[in-house]
């Protein structure tokens, strides 16, 4: 059997663990046209939850937008059509709707040959406004007439760098009416969506169901992952599956990658896990070299503190001396800047987020 994990992209079956509760939870608010934000730290998962809700949907025709990369309310609008011209097999009432309706855009035909489908592109002549916005969405409701529809912008996040003042109101303005429709904004950079969705000030106040994506839970991870290694004629000790887990910090990327490499181990013990442990953390280095570059003295030496003392007493004498740090206000004035930056996180007490990162700061410490 070929390794049923994979290292890089979106997971579906046999390499998608579990879930079912956070499934059952998005396609049942997608069944009630409800708006959902749905939001993690990176590699969590929520694009492979997304796909995999959309692809079981009975009744809902769905359509994902990526806005990964887009930079502007013509990225915005060429992805939502691009997203929509799969919603009919040939798409050609859809792109017929479109140049009738809207002037000075151009469609292109062509062809992605990593996932073998058609698909279109769509430029601008002439500086987008809001009413191309609106009139994508209303074309949208036409060709999915009576028919509920979901519509997922992955990504969500960039909007906010789009530089324009009026982008978010005129976008919630095109949504906020309709029925049949649900909305899932999806995002990693918490602190951007939050802001854009909690601040009272902002336009999409209170708009969507707030659905954090949480990390996978050992049990789920111990059928998971016995069932493969079963089905493969293999056999694995719960006990190592645990202690995987448990480097991981369950992050679902960690997870998978681990077990990944795993795989072709003949004997799984503690040095098989060992070696595979420091193999992730290689690859991984020159990544973290560039972020460990990017960093300020103060800052380095925060985040030296809190791979240290795992976040607890930080800012004791001794602790701030072990690392030259004068003044817990330099701690806290580094601490916003590595949260910022989603380096560290702070439930209670500071963390460095990414377990392998904070193993490759332990190095130094
Ligand atoms: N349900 C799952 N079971 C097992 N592994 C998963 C699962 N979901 C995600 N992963 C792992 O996490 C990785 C990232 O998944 P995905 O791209 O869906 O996450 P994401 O939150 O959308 O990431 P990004 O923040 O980069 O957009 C996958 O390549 C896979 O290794
Ligand atoms: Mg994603």
């Amino acid at each position: 059997m070929k390794n049923p994990f994979v290292v890089t992209g979106v997971v579906d079956d046999p390499s998608f663990c579990n879930r079912q509760h956070e499934q059952t939870e998005l396609a049942r608010h997608i069944e009630n046209s409800q708006n959902i934000l749905l939001y993690s730290h990176r590699r969590y998962g929520k694009t492979s939850l997304i796909l995999k809700v959309l692809r079981n949907l009975r009744h809902v025709d769905p359509l994902y937008v990526d806005l990964y990369g887009t930079t502007s309310v013509e990225g915005f609008i060429k992805a939502l059509i691009k997203g929509a011209s799969i919603l009919e097999p040939k798409s050609s009432r859809f792109i017929n709707l479109i140049r009738e309706t809207i002037s000075g855009l151009s469609i292109s035909f062509g062809f992605d040959p990593i996932s073998q489908t058609p698909n279109i592109g769509a430029s601008f002549e002439r500086q987008p406004a809001a009413v191309d916005i609106e009139a994508v969405f209303q074309l949208i409701r036409k060709v999915t007439r009576e028919k509920k529809i979901v519509i997922a912008f992955d990504e969500f996040q960039e909007v906010a760098g789009y530089g324009s003042d009026t982008f978010e109101k005129d976008l919630r303005k095109s949504i906020q009416h309709h029925d049949n429709v649900s909305y899932i904004f999806a995002g990693s950079q918490r602190h951007i969506l939050t802001l854009m969705f909690n601040d009272t000030k902002r336009a999409f106040y209170q708009m969507a169901i707030h659905m954090p994506l949480d990390r996978i839970s050992t049990v789920d991870y111990v059928d998971w992952v016995k069932d493969l290694y079963g089905q493969a004629g293999k056999t694995i000790d719960e006990m190592a599956i645990r202690d995987v887990v448990a480097r991981c910090e369950n992050h679902p990327k960690y997870v998978q990658e681990f077990f990944y490499t795993l795989w072709s181990a003949r004997k799984i013990g503690t040095e098989a896990i060992n070696a595979v442990e420091n193999t992730i953390i290689e690859k991984r280095s020159v990544e973290f070299m560039n972020v460990w570059d990017s960093l300020s003295l103060n800052q380095k030496k925060a985040l030296k503190l809190v791979a240290a003392t795992g976040g607890a007493q930080l800012f004791s004498a001794a602790n701030l001396d072990r690392f030259k740090l004068k003044t817990a206000s330099q701690v806290v004035a580094a601490m916003k800047v590595l949260e910022q930056r989603e380096l560290v996180s702070k439930n209670g007490e500071y963390r460095i987020f990414d377990p392998v990162f904070r193993k490759w700061v332990k190095r130094f410490v």
